[in-house]
């Protein structure tokens, strides 16, 4: 498989099992009413999940099998798939460690700031990335 693509893949199912993981304590804390703060970790857990692991195995699934750019570079420009790589997940790390604790003990709004203009930049790199090879399997390669 396509190491970039092995990246995306693995990250992302590194995501899946915890959102799993998070979104279970969430329930169990509704259940058993562990402690109040725990359900601030909601939106954490929909976004492991929808980002961590959806978001990013489309991309890494798409990155590795789309259509080629060309015969000389198959993949298009390398390097805006790892600039999605490194955003995505710099950036969903940010918002699952500040976003609760800027919650609990207030403070850290800048890393939502950076978390947000991080995760924006990651999607729109990619589709820059992915865009021209969005086509009809014309060309050999
Ligand atoms: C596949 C992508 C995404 C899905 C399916 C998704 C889904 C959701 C859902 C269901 C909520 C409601 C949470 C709640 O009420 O407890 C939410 C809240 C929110 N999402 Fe997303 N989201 C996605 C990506 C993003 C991204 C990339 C950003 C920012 C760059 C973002 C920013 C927000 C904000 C600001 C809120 C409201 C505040 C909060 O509850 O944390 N989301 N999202």
């Amino acid at each position: 498989m396509y190491i970039q693509a092995r990246y995306f893949i693995r990250t992302a199912l590194i995501y899946l099992l915890i959102a799993f993981l998070v979104g279970g304590l969430v329930l169990i804390n509704q259940g058993l009413q562990l402690h109040n703060r725990i359900g601030v970790l909601l939106p954490v857990f929909y976004h492991l999940l929808m980002v961590g692991w959806a978001t990013q195995l489309i991309c890494g699934v798409a990155l590795w099998m789309f259509p080629v750019y060309s015969k000389e570079q198959p993949r298009g420009d390398e390097r805006l798939g790892w600039f999605t790589y490194g955003t995505l997940n710099v950036g969903l790390l940010l918002r699952a460690f500040f976003e609760p604790l800027h919650i609990w003990v207030g403070g850290w709004g800048w890393t939502l700031a950076l978390s947000a203009l991080l995760q924006v930049s990651a999607i729109w790199v990619f589709v820059i990335a992915i865009w021209p090879r969005v086509k009809i399997r014309s060309r050999k390669g």
